[in-house]
């Protein structure tokens, strides 16, 4: 192929295999750590993404400037299928600031990226309201996630080169206009109402957030990235969310609006897939899921789920939510994988065990039977199978020698490697902390 005998970089591609907060953040640390790579590419989600970085004893919770942000060298890149929301990007850019790190001359958005709107999030909130009343909430970010990619598809929505064009006034007024209908149909239909002062000041912060991004480098980020490879660059793309919230292959409706999986890296960035190497896929070493919909590994005693959320800080970076807590659900992991083509895996919080005992998931039952697919929707689902193991408290935190490793966490981990040894794949690290350093490699890999 001639294209394969010119590219010289290449992309690698790090996704969340379960319902997202998989600690995705910091393995791309990690990977940052070993010097290999140029730039961080976001290539799909926007702000409903919560990424919690360590640094010494800072820490700063990114939402939409990609994950690099706390390595100097690094270049930050914002991909088409990416819906901005620009006000939260300015905040993040003012608290990197902060904390001594300037961005703006390293970070590159798409022109092609899509605009979340200042009214994206209350039309958000209007349609939860409404689900609330019939089929139940998503339980949403409420970032305005489902309706900029609404928008966007229907083929009325604002991207972020338009700003740069002197009709966008026009535009956002037309667009603007067309929301204060659906908002006023939410109103009179569904008694859902926003407060004028509330949506006044919506768009005057919007407006600010606009002036703000128009003077960064909006580019053509494809044609950047594919320069950035023939000059023999690599470049890490960065999955929000996990692919069980996939719009195409988690459980609709409970799911996000973007597609996780790496086959949107090629659509999300512009770039061919024979650029692409290594996948990355990062689990937890147990399972949460936050929003609604089923959660077929939850843990059903509610004391116990609790020691969870409490020894693993489970509430949401982005909305503070407590998040459910479930065992290792390695039907859906197995799932995950075959879906995303993962070749290497991260496991996260491998220190926290709060009970003398743990269960994992191996497979589904729908009315008493072996699911042998992953169900269509996931209230088919009327039981679960599980095995048991011994735990190991919490005397893993911090180990980062796999001599040190306590025999029981081994033990769960050459377990769930057997259990995945057909699909291919490898455990590279384990995380045993919050710290940049708490993980250990496996002693017979890499
Ligand atoms: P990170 O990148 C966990 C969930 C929401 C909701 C559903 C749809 O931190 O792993 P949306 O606002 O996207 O329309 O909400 O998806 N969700 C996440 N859950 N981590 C995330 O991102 C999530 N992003 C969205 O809770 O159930
Ligand atoms: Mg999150």
């Amino acid at each position: 192929m001639e294209n394969q005998s010119l590219k010289k970089g290449f992309i690698d591609v790090l996704v969340g295999l379960q319902w997202g907060d998989e600690g995705k953040g910091k393995n791309i640390d990690e990977l940052l750590s070993k010097g290999i790579y140029s730039g961080v590419a976001r290539f799909q989600g926007g702000a409903n993404a919560g990424h919690t970085l360590k640094f010494g004893d800072k820490t700063f919770i990114g939402h939409i400037v990609p994950s690099g942000c706390l390595q100097k060298d690094i270049e930050l890149y914002i991909g088409n299928e990416v819906v901005v929301d620009v006000v939260s990007l300015i905040k993040e850019i003012g608290e990197l600031k902060n904390l001594g790190f300037d961005v703006i001359p390293r970070l590159y958005i798409s022109n092609r990226a899509k605009l979340v709107s200042y009214l994206h999030p209350f039309i958000d909130q209007a349609e939860e309201f409404r689900r609330n009343k019939g089929e139940g909430k998503i339980g949403t970010t409420a970032r305005g996630i489902g309706p900029a990619y609404s928008d966007s598809r229907a083929r009325r929505g604002l991207l972020v080169g338009d700003m740069l064009f002197s009709d966008f006034d026009k535009k956002e007024e037309n667009l603007s206009s067309f929301h204060m209908d659906l908002l006023n149909m939410y109103k009179e239909k569904y008694g859902f109402e926003i407060p004028e002062e509330k949506i006044r000041e919506a768009r005057n912060k919007w407006i600010e957030a606009i002036n703000e991004v128009k003077k960064m480098n909006i580019c053509d980020l494809s044609f950047l990235i594919q320069k950035r490879l023939s000059e023999g660059k690599n470049i890490l793309a960065e999955g929000a969310q996990g692919i069980m919230l996939d719009i195409d292959f988690g459980d609709y409706p409970n799911v996000t609006s973007s597609n996780i999986l790496p086959a949107n890296v090629c659509l999300g960035l512009g770039v061919p897939h024979t650029f692409i190497r290594d996948i990355y896929g990062v689990i937890k070493a147990y399972t949460t899921k936050v929003g609604g919909g089923d959660f077929p590994s939850r843990i059903k005693n509610e004391e116990i789920e609790k020691l969870f959320q409490k020894a693993g800080n489970e509430f949401g970076a982005t909305t503070g939510r407590p998040r459910m807590c479930g065992w290792l659900d390695l039907f859906a992991i197995r799932h995950a994988v075959r879906l995303s083509g993962v070749n290497k895996i991260f496991i996260n919080k491998a220190n926290i065990c709060p009970t003398g005992e743990i269960e994992v998931v191996t497979g589904y039952e729908i009315n008493s039977k072996d699911s042998e697919e992953f169900p269509f929707r996931l209230n088919q689902i009327t039981g679960v199978k599980t095995e048991k193991m011994l735990g190991w408290g919490d005397s893993n935190y911090g180990v980062s020698d796999f001599k040190k490793v306590s025999p029981e966490l081994l033990n769960y981990i050459n377990y769930l490697k057997g259990k995945l040894e057909d699909l291919d794949v490898e455990i590279v690290s384990v995380g045993t902390g919050p710290d940049r350093s708490n993980f250990f490699e496996l002693e017979d890999s890499n």
